[in-house]
């Protein structure tokens, strides 16, 4: 009986090891299979209106609305190894405070190959403000599409697929009746 035990034991033990080499070296070959995909992110137009926050009467919040248009190619992030690509457009800009700034504007998961060919023109899907509650002053700003690519063994990527060719100013804001 004993005997019996500790065999079934040994080959577990061997194979558990095995599994564990073998995961291993997956999760290290999808970095070396990682491509880079290539998109271009075009801004058509940015506009920046100017509310009174609902909750605070007098205190305006300005929300900015960007118009954009991106191409990107992110079949070649599609391998057996890929669960799913989480793919964002995000704004980067530097606040007045000196403070750098990543908003997400806009997302979008992926999880078939046929489906990574992006090609959207549309407008942010999140509301886009200012902690400070104005955009006046801020530098431009770039918008960036990166993605995240989720695998089934191994860990989150990021990367970067594409981004504007120039920075792109705020206007001031128009005052907006809500
Ligand atoms: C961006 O798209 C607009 C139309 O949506 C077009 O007029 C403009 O030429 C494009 N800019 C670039 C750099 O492709
Ligand atoms: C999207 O941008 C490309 C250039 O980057 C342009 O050729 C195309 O016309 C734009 N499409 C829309 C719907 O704005
Ligand atoms: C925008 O991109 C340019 C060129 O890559 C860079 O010099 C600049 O610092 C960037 N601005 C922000 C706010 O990230």
């Amino acid at each position: 009986m004993h005997s019996v035990y500790a065999r079934i034991n040994n080959v577990s033990a061997t194979l558990s090891t095995s599994l564990m080499i073998l995961l291993a070296a997956i999760a290290c070959s999808s970095f070396l299979f990682t491509a880079n995909p290539t998109g271009s992110v075009n801004i058509s137009s940015v506009k920046v209106f100017s509310a009174e926050a609902r909750r605070y009467p007098n205190r305006q919040q300005e929300f900015a609305f960007v118009d954009f248009n991106i191409t990107a190619d992110l079949s070649p992030l599609f391998n057996w190894n890929t669960k799913q690509l989480f793919v964002y457009l995000e704004a980067q800009y530097t606040n007045t405070q000196g403070v750098q700034n990543e908003v997400v504007i806009w997302d979008r998961i992926v999880v078939r190959k046929e489906d990574a060919l992006l090609n959207y023109a549309g407008k942010n899907k999140y509301p886009f403000r200012e902690l400070s509650k104005k955009f006046k002053n801020i530098p431009p700003a770039n918008y960036t599409l990166k993605y995240n690519l989720m695998p089934y063994v191994g860990l989150l990527t990021y990367g970067e697929a594409a981004r504007t060719t120039a920075p792109v100013a705020f206007p001031l804001a128009k005052e907006r009746v809500e």
